[in-house]
């Protein structure tokens, strides 16, 4: 039954690159919250019910707000041919969030690193394309782990890290799971980018405060945007919870402010 279902829900072109198992524990989710939706699918597998289509279309919507939300429109094609042009500048400007960060990469990971130390091994985790701004960090001597739940993207930046030279990585990872990953790399610095309210998933902030935890780094950077997706400044960009959290950890706390993001740089 779960084959067909999640065959189905990825019949989406933006949805096709999803890794099965992502798209089964989302499903599983689902089925946790609606039990009677899965005994009536379960006495009956008919993909023209109301049901089966109330499933596809609701956890169509829960996958596009993880994972589909934040990118620029038509970039699935233009990215192909980027790709296929090696133009990973341009790459960058795919992406809502990298694009916002051209004009501040610098200067952001240049006070980051003030705070944490060069780091001989950096992770970066629900990457999505940031490996790319790697240029911008100036460092020469470092091992790049990139993770994310895209195939893709994390095709794309092992080639990107053949093409530089760079001693890096990407793998698919869902970090919903890391706390079943036992060989995650050690690093002094992690990257966190705008990936709490994708993990939260708006129930609270458990999860990603689980996520936090396991990250084996001394040095977590977790990042979140300050404009609304229409564009507007949020009244209440700052996020107590991340500070409440980092208090009852006795985790120091570092905050940088950029123009549409913030960024918390958490010691443990
Ligand atoms: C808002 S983007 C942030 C990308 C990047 N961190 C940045 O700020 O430039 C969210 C990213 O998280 C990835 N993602 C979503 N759910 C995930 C999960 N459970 N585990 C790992 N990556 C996930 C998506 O593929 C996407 O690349």
């Amino acid at each position: 039954m779960l084959k067909q279902l999640i065959k189905d829900i990825k019949q989406k072109k933006e949805l096709l690159q999803l890794d099965d198992q992502f798209v089964k524990e989302e499903l599983n989710r689902y089925f946790k919250k609606e039990p009677k939706i899965l005994k009536k699918l379960g006495e009956e597998l008919n993909p023209k019910s109301k049901e089966y289509k109330k499933v596809i279309k609701e956890v169509r919507a829960k996958l596009r707000r993880s994972y589909g939300l934040f990118r620029v429109e038509k970039e699935s094609k233009d990215l192909k041919e980027l790709f296929k042009k090696k133009d990973y500048q341009k790459i960058l400007e795919t992406h809502s969030s990298t694009k916002e960060r051209l004009s501040f990469y610098d200067q952001l990971y240049q006070k980051i690193f003030k705070i944490t130390g060069i780091p001989k091994t950096i992770l970066d985790l629900g990457s999505g394309i940031n490996p790319l701004s790697f240029s911008h960090m100036n460092l020469k001597n470092v091992n790049y782990f990139a993770y994310d739940l895209s195939k893709e993207e994390v095709k794309i930046l092992n080639q990107f890290f053949k093409d530089k030279k760079i001693k890096g990585k990407a793998g698919i990872l869902d970090l919903l799971q890391i706390e079943k990953v036992k060989k995650l790399p050690k690093a002094e610095v992690a990257f966190l980018f705008k990936m709490t309210d994708v993990l939260d998933k708006g129930k609270g902030h458990k999860t990603s405060e689980n996520v936090i935890k396991a990250i084996p780094a001394k040095f977590i950077v977790v990042s979140f945007p300050t404009l609304t997706i229409s564009g507007k400044k949020m009244n209440y960009p700052r996020k107590g919870w991340i500070e409440l959290m980092c208090k009852r950890l006795e985790y120091k706390l570092n905050i940088l402010e950029f123009s549409n993001e913030l960024f918390y740089v958490m010691e443990k």
